[in-house]
């Protein structure tokens, strides 16, 4: 039986890794189309007035599809078998955060975290009026290889810890930002509930991140995410605050950008994708404000590659900016980036009940990760690619403080202690930060 699942894996792993070592010769203009339906998502034409009868916009039945997408579950139910030893081994390693004692209170004071009433304008948010909580992502987000042992593990997708969008445990042992959110609002509601897969909708609820994706599928994330806000009784679409996280863009700087000939061509495409998408989101989702994760800097990702230990292959982690590195991409990278920026300032995606917040929490992971010119690899899981849960921790701690004040990107060292670093809603400055 093991065997049978090692060549499994070995084959899936064959597979994933023979798309993300292409050559540039062999450029593919849609090969995120390509490379998401082998992990077993399908994009469908979307129709926003047709939608809200529960019709899924992922993982058709289609043969290949369904294997894989099997196989993602088989990865994931064999990980939760073998939970005790994970954990274990990952707390020997220092990829755990530090637990925290149950007499140790949490730092900030929770009175008053809720209005009284629903605000009605976006600038009057408090932390505990936030209802419900949804994440869009890659791998990243959707805790690929988040506890793990060995390479393999980076088919398992532990959801429930993922900074942005799990709420499994508590803040004590699992610091993500819906268990920070729901210490504020104990009704929130839409973070995966346990590990799981985007297609079992009550484990995943609204964390709808998949490995592999890209900038180009944020209107496909919205299609998704849209459908499933309209079909749950649990949602007051009208009355409800929702706060959405995203984080996409590795994949981009990592994958894609070297798979395309016209760099302008895709520069314009991915802004195009992302427009489309915070479109379809403010016409549809009333009371949305969206956290939008800023793509890494790029000096300071090379500088956090270089550091990793030789077993790591930088080929295969990011070969955009190793092994397929062209003089232009750093010029294409940094316009990825202002995009963002400039998306999230155009005013009409600014209103009384929406609104696109930029976060910086990927501006120094250099500052994190390096200890006196060392790399340590507890903040990384063993395929190198992905975060570590104490990893996770440091950015749902970031993120938090980032929604109340701008982060001081200098002082990342000290985003690895979380708790002593956290920032608290104040009597001055009790709100959410919208600019
Ligand atoms: C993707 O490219 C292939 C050819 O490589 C083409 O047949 C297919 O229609 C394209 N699909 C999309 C969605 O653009
Ligand atoms: C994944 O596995 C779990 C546990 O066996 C099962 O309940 C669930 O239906 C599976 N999901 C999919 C999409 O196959
Ligand atoms: C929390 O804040 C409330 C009101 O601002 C105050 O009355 C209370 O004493 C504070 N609690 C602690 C433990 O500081
Ligand atoms: C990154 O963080 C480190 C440690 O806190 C700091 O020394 C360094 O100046 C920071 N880099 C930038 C660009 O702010
Ligand atoms: C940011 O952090 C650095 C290093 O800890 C500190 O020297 C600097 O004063 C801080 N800047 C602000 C604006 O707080």
């Amino acid at each position: 039986m093991r065997q049978i699942w090692l060549q499994i894996w070995l084959l899936l792993t064959l597979q994933l890794l023979s798309l993300r070592t292409i050559r540039p010769e062999e450029r593919i203009l849609n090969r995120s189309a390509q490379e998401i339906a082998r992990v077993g998502i399908k994009r469908v034409a979307f129709d926003a007035n047709s939608i809200g009868n529960g019709r899924m916009y992922y993982t058709n039945l289609d043969r290949l599809r369904n294997v894989v997408l099997a196989l993602r579950n088989a990865s994931l139910n064999a990980a939760l078998q073998r939970m005790d030893q994970l954990l274990a081994s990952n707390r020997a390693e220092g990829k755990l955060q530090q637990p925290v004692p149950a007499d140790q209170p949490f730092p900030c004071n929770l009175t008053q975290a809720r209005s009284g009433q629903p605000p009605s304008h976006i600038w009057e948010l408090r932390p505990g009026d936030i209802d419900i909580t949804a994440a869009f992502g890659d791998s990243v987000i959707a805790g690929n290889g988040l506890l793990s042992q060995r390479y393999m593990d980076v088919f398992s997708e532990f959801r429930g810890y993922s900074f942005l969008g799990g709420g499994l445990g508590n803040w004590r042992t699992a610091l993500t930002l819906p268990n920070l959110l729901k210490l504020y609002n104990p009704q929130l509601y839409g973070f995966a509930r346990t590990h799981g897969l985007v297609a079992d909708r009550e484990k995943s609820v609204f964390n709808i991140a998949e490995p592999m994706l890209t900038m180009r599928d944020l209107p496909y994330q919205a299609h998704v995410l849209i459908e499933r806000l309209r079909s749950d009784p649990r949602v007051n679409m009208q009355q409800h605050w929702k706060l959405l996280n995203i984080q996409v863009g590795m994949n981009d700087m990592c994958f894609e950008l070297c798979s395309w000939t016209d760099t302008e061509q895709y520069l314009r495409l991915q802004r195009q994708h992302a427009y489309r998408a915070f479109s379809m989101l403010r016409d549809h989702v009333p009371r949305l404000m969206i956290n939008w994760i800023l793509l890494p800097d790029l000096d300071d990702l090379l500088r956090t590659l270089r550091g990793f230990p030789a077993q790591c292959n930088l080929r295969v982690i990011c070969s955009c900016l190793t092994g397929n590195y062209r003089a232009h991409y750093p010029d294409a990278v940094r316009r990825l980036q202002r995009m963002q920026w400039e998306l999230a300032e155009l005013p009409e995606f600014r209103r009384n009940d929406f609104v696109i917040v930029p976060h910086q929490v990927l501006a120094n992971m250099s500052g994190i990760v390096y200890t006196q010119g060392v790399l340590s690899t507890r903040y990384f899981t063993h395929d190198c690619m992905h975060f570590s849960q104490r990893m996770h921790a440091i950015m749902a701690g970031a993120l938090w403080n980032s929604m109340l004040q701008p982060l001081n990107v200098t002082a990342a060292r000290a985003w690895r202690r979380p708790l002593q670093n956290m920032v608290c809603p104040s009597a001055e400055r009790p709100f959410l930060r919208i600019s």
